[in-house]
């Protein structure tokens, strides 16, 4: 039976360190869902077709996989391990950077068991992209400051025309 994990999150730009867990993860599972999701709590910068449309360009760049090992999806509504289930999804991957990032993702994980038996994968981040967020891109960006260390090529190109 082949393996499969969803790797989600709002990826409001995907960045170094996301594209890192991803190609982390695809090496542990057959197949890889890197799931954009609507999260009601935060006001998004791109849209989710436009997040999906730079993850998928930011794979081409950095030659992970894209395809048949890694699928790019979203998920604008519902739960998350109602779409684990349509997958056939048995985890959940995430990536830690902090015991800021464990405290927030540990009642998340332990309520997705809870209501599927869907585990969740913790992967510590790199130590070189563990002070890499989205929002930190974002303000940079928008100030006026380089972010070619932090995000892919296409990603920057839409950060510098979003805020141009
Ligand atoms: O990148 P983010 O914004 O920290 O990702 C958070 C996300 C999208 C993974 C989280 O909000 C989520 O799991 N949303 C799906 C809704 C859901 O299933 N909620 C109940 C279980 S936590």
């Amino acid at each position: 039976m082949s393996t499969i994990a969803v790797y989600p999150g709002s990826f409001d730009p995907i960045t170094f360190g996301h594209l890192d867990i991803a190609a982390r993860a695809a090496s542990m599972f057959d197949e890889l869902h890197i799931l954009v999701v609507h999260n009601p709590g935060k006001e998004p910068r791109f849209s989710l077709e436009q997040r999906v449309a730079l993850i998928e360009a930011s794979l081409k760049e950095t030659k992970l996989p894209v395809g048949a090992k890694i699928v790019v999806s979203t998920l604008p509504s519902g739960l998350l391990v109602d779409y684990c289930r349509r997958v056939s999804a048995g985890a959940l991957v995430k990536g830690i950077r902090t015991n800021v990032d464990l405290d927030y993702e540990l009642p998340m994980a332990r309520v997705n068991r809870d209501l599927a038996g869907v585990e969740t994968v913790f992967i510590p981040a790199d130590p070189g992209f563990g002070h890499i967020s989205s929002s930190l891109v974002k303000q940079v960006s928008d100030l006026g400051g380089q972010v070619t260390k932090y995000v892919p090529g296409p990603v920057a190109l839409a950060l510098a025309s979003a805020s141009a």
